[in-house]
């Protein structure tokens, strides 16, 4: 018994599908109500739909009873404002478990790479059903900003540099990559993120919209990618050293948002 997944992701873990025409659509984002969710970096999130339909943000599985990250409810008040959203996200017509819109504050490359981190999608999830697979829909227009997949946390040279210019959307096997966004700002991003479950529903969407996994990286300065390769150790080892004079372990950094 395994998850069924899609056969796009099956090498590089990702897709990235035709652009969207976001500027035709309006801003219903910025008329969403957002609560406070620490996440990778400086965040808010608007939860579009949730474990039970509140205005919350909490993994499933941190729900009584706890579950995976499928049957979301409609957050009302927030899917009122932003009926495109929620079409976007129900288009696919896959299982739909948590369906948010981040709000992300500009940071540089050193944080992000600290940021990087797994989600744990599949928590829960039960085998023979569908792998959660997550779709970054990008609203604000960030094209020298970029989502950064890496499959080894501490090695560069498996880094995917995607740039989120307005109506980029990206799926990705969050809980395979180590993932974080580098928002160069000076705005903050905002970003429909929503988890689908994996099946021939997702299959025909990325099939439709032409999904390919043959993103070429945004050069950037190896001398920037070493610095904060250097960086992030240093403040891992600070942070491992304080943890251990409390007795405590540094745990790897599982599912705050990206
Ligand atoms: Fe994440």
């Amino acid at each position: 018994m395994s998850f069924i997944t899609s056969a796009a992701f099956a090498e590089k873990g990702y897709v990235v599908l035709d652009s969207y025409d976001q500027a035709a659509d309006p801003k219903e984002w910025l008329d969403l109500e957002f609560v406070d969710w620490k996440s990778s970096g400086v965040t808010r999130f608007a939860p579009l739909a949730s474990a039970f339909g509140e205005m919350e943000c909490n993994g499933f599985w941190n729900h009584t009873p706890p579950r995976t990250d499928k049957d979301g409810v409609w957050v009302q008040a927030n899917v009122d404002v932003a009926p495109i959203l929620k079409a976007r996200a129900e288009e696919p017509g896959a299982n739909i478990g948590r369906c948010r819109v981040i709000e992300l504050q500009p940071n540089d490359y050193t944080n992000a790479i600290y940021n990087l981190h797994q989600d744990d999608n599949n928590r829960l999830n039960p085998e023979g059903t569908g792998w959660i697979v997550r779709g970054f829909f990008n609203l604000s227009d960030d094209p020298s900003s970029v989502l950064i997949l890496r499959e080894d946390r501490f090695n560069p040279d498996t880094e995917v540099r995607i740039p989120l210019p307005a109506g980029a959307q990206v799926i990705v096997d969050t809980q395979r990559f180590w993932h974080a966004v580098w928002q160069v700002g000076p705005e903050p991003r905002y970003c429909l993120i929503t988890s689908w479950e994996s099946g021939p529903e997702l299959d025909a969407y990325i099939e439709k919209y032409h999904g390919a996994s043959n993103n070429v990286n945004p050069p950037l300065d190896p001398q920037v990618i070493e610095d904060a390769q250097a960086e992030v150790r240093r403040r891992l080892a600070e942070r491992s050293a304080t943890l251990a004079s409390q007795g405590k372990k540094l745990a790897d950094p599982v599912d705050p948002e990206a």
